[in-house]
């Protein structure tokens, strides 16, 4: 195991939640926590170490912006929480302008030439795009979250009614992080055999699973003030990705330089590696998938063109 993870928010829910999934999950050697609340990433840090005598490394250490050099992956989950009226969309207007901070933050800390950026903070889809576009790293560089956790819950939630193993199905949820979401039912599969296979399984069993993920973000919202432990995961699945250069196919979000979705950056179906990007798989899909995705495209531009417009609103 190698490889070095710097969070910055990390001394919030999801930063704190996502170092605990790489400790468990053995994923890189060192792990940095960055938060303007530096006392409490010190206590996250010290916790999370108390625990490595059970799982053994990573090094678990709370940081600043001087320790950013030689990172392979810095996580960004600095960022204010969505209110329970608000649309993820709607947090745009307020964590623009904190995300540009940390973006300049990043960029003077000189993070290295092969350092992979992942970016969590909501709107996610939107900030990617900022960082796309203003880091001045190649896009390869430039990742964001998308769809990876909205796929996550969709195979829980189809396991669970299924009663089978969620880990063994495999399905994809498109388009943007938000309430545009693609759900890619024909992806649907069970141990590489097509899930309509599956005694139980309906069209409209998954129609109704998909609505419960649409809206699996709002609910523990609700319930708990925000979603922190499947993130933590989500992020472990493609910071995994990245420093073992696998090459998995993952929904991540990235800016699309052509095609239909030129200009947009959303989830597709991306295989990623060390590099970061390093390949948009061809999509393959129905007439209604694809329309589904187009309008996701559309909610997406008209927001990128208003950020683009108000830079710091
Ligand atoms: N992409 C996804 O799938 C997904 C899922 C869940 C949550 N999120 C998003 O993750 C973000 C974090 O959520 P949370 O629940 O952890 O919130 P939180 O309030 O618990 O944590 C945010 C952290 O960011 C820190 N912070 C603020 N400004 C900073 C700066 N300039 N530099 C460094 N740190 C800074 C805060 O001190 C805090 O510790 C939110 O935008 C949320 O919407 C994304």
């Amino acid at each position: 195991m190698s490889g070095k993870v710097t969070i910055v928010g990390g001394a919030g829910r999801v930063g704190s939640n996502t170092a605990y999934a790489l400790q468990l999950g053995q994923t890189c050697a060192e792990i940095v926590l960055v938060d303007v609340a530096a006392e409490a990433a010190q206590g996250e840090a010290l916790d999370l170490t108390h625990g490595s005598a059970a799982v053994g490394p990573p090094s678990i250490k709370a940081g600043s912006y001087e320790d950013i050099p030689g990172s392979d992956v810095i996580v960004v989950t600095a960022g204010l929480r969505r209110r329970p009226d608000e649309s993820r969309l709607q947090l745009i207007e307020r964590n623009a302008a904190l995300f540009r901070t940390v973006i300049g933050d990043l960029v003077a800390a000189a993070p290295g030439p092969d350092t992979i950026l992942l970016v969590v903070t909501n709107p996610v889809d939107v900030l990617t795009y900022l960082a796309a576009t203003e880091l001045g790293w190649p896009p390869a560089r430039t990742i964001g979250l998308g769809t990876v956790l909205d796929t996550l819950r969709f195979r829980s939630l189809l396991g669970q009614r299924l009663e089978v193993d969620p880990a063994r199905i495999d399905g994809l949820i498109l388009g943007e992080h938000g309430d545009s979401m693609a759900p890619v039912f024909s992806s649907l599969r069970y141990d590489g055999d097509p899930i309509t296979s599956l005694p139980g399984y309906s069209d409209r069993l998954a129609q109704e699973a998909f609505a419960v993920a649409r809206t699996a973000g709002a609910e523990c919202l609700r319930l708990k003030g925000g979603a922190g432990y499947a993130v933590g995961l989500a992020v472990r699945e493609v910071v995994a990705a990245i420093l073992n250069d696998t090459g998995a196919v993952l929904p991540v979000s990235t800016l699309h330089a052509s095609g239909d979705f030129q200009g947009v950056t959303f989830s597709l179906p991306t295989r990623v590696g060390r590099s970061g990007v390093q390949e948009v798989m061809p999509l393959a899909l129905s007439e209604d998938e694809h329309r589904a995705l187009a309008h996701s495209a559309e909610v997406l531009r008209e927001t990128i063109g208003r950020l683009a417009s108000e830079p710091t609103a």
